[in-house]
């Protein structure tokens, strides 16, 4: 037996299988985009922990501050006795968020966290209950979040009753014949039909839908979310968890649509690889709860707080912004070229670095192939690559490769990606009977 198929039968037998893992790849070590496994085999990390190593495993400078802080201490929790890094951690990102008037920031532990925070603030701010967010979303497994979601199997399947006073619009595909405008009827269908909306607290909406398949919310669309909460007294929350952190060629996904949110909600790639998560909003909204009615044991631990100043200064230094957009061009480019080949490659789409393809079968949008996508990720592995599958149909393959990785190590996960996808489906095989 492998090394990997031993932790593979004894993680089996120890963790609930709740907890599922996408490959029998079990880690020692990580560097930037690469990793290695327990058998000393190298991949490829296309992954990169769910979006959350925009800036590379291991960054020496994320290494660096943790290891300065653990040099000082490790937690005294925020809400006994405070510690610097917290506060200028907040500072910073306050002056990112878009917008021009006051921020305040909240610091918690998980990207659902995060969610569940907003909902509370927006509900605190307003004295409203309801919340509507849209199909295909995916904002978390705790349960207000896991109500926000957009996808019964298997994020809410069997863990029902579901929060009260939540609704799901249909999120804007074009792929998949929803248009802006009708996505914007059903919410006016949802005031009519379900909710006034003087009782709507919040509307939540991902700008670039991550789980849900990397759909993009089209500029006109979150404006005229924009236009909405504005007209309504609603509180605009978005969620950047998947999209923040130079992913998209900006800090922040929402701000290719020119639009302030009242909240933000951030995680992953905030901290390059610590748990921590944030929310940061409008100073006026985020002040609505009272002492005491936010928080966490763990919330900003001081390490994630160090590692998340590291990772914004490598942002900066790095300029992963220009290099997200520099990373999304070539990958989209080789990509279209790939497609030429492969029909079942049915659209590629993204923004920046944030990149999908969805993989079809006759080239029909609603055909979905999840067979072949589990295939490709399986293959993949075997080939030295690590990807990662979503979608509300399992048939997307989503790349997130660190920011900071070459050129070269781009190329080469690119190459096994086409590779893979040749043998899957066929193409090798015809292109040798023809040639
Ligand atoms: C957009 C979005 N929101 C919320 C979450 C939940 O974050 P976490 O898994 O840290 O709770 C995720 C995680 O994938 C996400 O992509």
């Amino acid at each position: 037996m492998s090394k990997n198929s031993e932790l593979q039968a004894r993680r089996d037998a120890a963790i609930a299988r709740g907890i599922s893992n996408q490959l029998p790849l079990f880690v020692a070590r990580a560097e930037n985009a690469e990793l290695w496994d327990v058998e000393g085999r190298r991949y490829i990390d296309f992954a990169g922990g769910i979006a959350v190593l925009n800036t590379g495993h291991m960054h020496p400078r994320v290494k660096a501050a943790v290891a300065a802080q653990l040099e000082a201490f490790s937690h005294t929790c925020f809400m006994v006795t405070p510690y610097a890094v917290a506060v200028e951690l907040a500072e910073k990102l306050n002056r990112l968020m878009p917008g021009s008037g006051a921020k305040k920031s909240i610091f918690v532990t998980t990207g659902a966290e995060a969610v569940e925070n907003s909902v509370k603030i927006a509900r605190a701010h307003t004295g409203r209950s309801a919340v509507i967010a849209f199909g295909g979303g995916f904002h978390g497994r705790t349960f207000m979040a896991m109500a926000l979601t957009g996808k019964v199997a298997p994020y809410k399947a069997g863990f029902g009753p579901m929060p009260a006073d939540v609704y799901h619009a249909p999120f804007p595909i074009p792929y998949h014949g929803v248009s802006v405008q009708q996505s914007l009827e059903a919410l006016e269908r949802i005031f009519k039909y379900e909710v006034e909306p003087a009782r709507v607290a919040a509307i939540i909406v991902e700008p670039v839908q991550g789980e849900g398949g990397f759909y993009v919310a089209p500029p006109e669309f979150l404006q005229s979310l924009r236009k909405l909460c504005d007209q309504h007294g609603i509180v605009l929350v978005v969620d950047e968890i998947q999209s923040g952190f130079a992913r998209t060629g900006r800090m922040f996904a929402v701000e290719h649509a020119g639009i302030e949110p009242d909240l933000m909600t951030l995680a992953k790639s905030l901290a390059g690889g610590f748990p921590l998560a944030a929310v940061v909003g409008k100073a006026s909204i985020m002040d609505a709860p009272g002492p005491g009615g936010l928080g966490g044991t763990y919330a900003g631990s001081p390490i994630a707080c160090a590692a998340g100043l590291a990772v914004l200064e490598v942002i900066e230094a790095e300029g992963l912004c220009a290099r997200a957009t520099a990373i999304g061009m070539s990958m989209t480019a080789a990509l279209r070229a790939l497609q030429k080949e492969i029909p079942a490659i049915g659209e590629i789409r993204g923004l920046g670095a944030m990149i999908a393809i969805e993989l079809v079968r006759d080239g029909d949008p609603h055909s979905p192939d999840a067979d072949l996508t589990k295939a490709l990720v399986k293959r993949a592995a075997e080939k030295g690559l690590v990807i990662l599958s979503c979608g509300l149909y399992g048939n997307v393959i989503r790349f997130l490769v660190p920011l900071t990785a070459s050129d070269e190590i781009i190329r080469e996960g690119l190459e096994i990606v086409a590779e893979s996808l040749r043998e899957l489906t066929g193409t090798v095989t015809r292109k040798a009977a023809h040639g």
